[in-house]
């Protein structure tokens, strides 16, 4: 298969067995690697991963073709976890969609990004805004104990055009709520803090509209019996297309809401969903 042609190299540069991949609709997919014993990252944080491209026609020479990828498993965990697009003529998502457990990947262990705890100022409600293949940051982020240390709700809201977009998300946080190993890691008390308001745009499903509408007409609020979004408690994490994050800044904007990094934590902070 292509894949094999371009991974199974011994001299591929930062090689990570893949462990295993799930296909969760003909769009998108999740696939765990092993973990390099030196990666050190915070949950929220992205890395570029890839595989090697095509011979150079010419020269023969492979370079490698790398993306950013959210990391989608929690600082704590021994495996690395990915959500991903699948872009028929996307150059490495075409690829990338063929990996089997016991390929290998690229992975350049340089872990950044604004998705992480230190770039907020302490609040009371976290809400994470994620579309597609955006939610993968807060598959981290859901998963890592120190989002219910530092606040008293977390609101999850996911929006995707079809019911089947919307599983890797819905599936995660069951498990996560089920999970015996979860529970005694984040606390089952802690766990009843999510508040997962998955919704779609164009499949009918319970409930339907984009996360910008349904905040801007208080749709959520009476929903969730949330009185609003106030600059004093709440804080927000907004992962999805550049216009869908165009159009959240401005929406959290409107709430009164700034916008922070990590050498400046404010209220709610940014990062585009890299691939597709
Ligand atoms: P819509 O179906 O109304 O375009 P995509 O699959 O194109 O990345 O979109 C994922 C989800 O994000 C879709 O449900 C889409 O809604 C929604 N979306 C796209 N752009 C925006 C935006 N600017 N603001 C809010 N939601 C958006």
């Amino acid at each position: 298969t292509p894949v094999n042609k371009t991974t199974a190299q011994p001299a591929l540069p930062d090689a990570q067995t893949v462990t295993s991949v799930k296909h969760w609709t003909d769009r998108l997919f999740s696939f765990r690697v092993a973990r390099p014993a030196s990666l050190r990252f915070r949950s929220g944080e992205f890395v570029m991963i890839g595989l090697m491209g095509d011979p150079d026609p010419k020269t023969g020479k492979q370079k490698p073709l790398l993306r950013a990828y959210s990391i989608a498993s929690p600082a704590w965990d021994d495996e690395l976890e990915f959500y991903s697009i699948k872009v028929q003529d996307g150059p490495l998502t075409s690829k990338l969609q063929h990996i089997q457990p016991g390929d290998q990947i690229i992975l350049r262990p340089k872990p950044v990004g604004t998705l992480v705890h230190d770039a907020l100022l302490p609040g009371k409600r976290l809400w994470f805004f994620a579309t597609g293949t955006g939610f993968a940051p807060f598959a981290s982020l859901l998963r890592e104990p120190e989002t219910y240390e530092k606040f008293d709700e977390v609101v999850m809201m996911h929006t995707c055009r079809d019911v089947a977009e919307l599983e890797y998300g819905r599936q995660l946080i069951e498990t996560l709520k089920s999970d015996e190993m979860m529970q005694e890691l984040i606390g089952a008390e802690n766990l009843d803090k999510i508040r997962y308001y998955p919704t779609t745009t164009r499949e009918q499903s319970p409930k339907m509209g984009r996360i910008t509408n349904l905040l801007k007409d208080g749709t959520v609020f009476d929903d969730l019996g949330i009185d609003g979004i106030d600059k004093e408690t709440d804080r927000g994490m907004v992962c999805g297309s550049l216009e869908f994050n165009k159009d959240m800044i401005a929406t959290l904007e409107g709430f009164g809401l700034e916008e922070g990094a990590n050498s400046d934590p404010k209220h709610f902070v940014v990062e585009k969903a890299f691939v597709g």
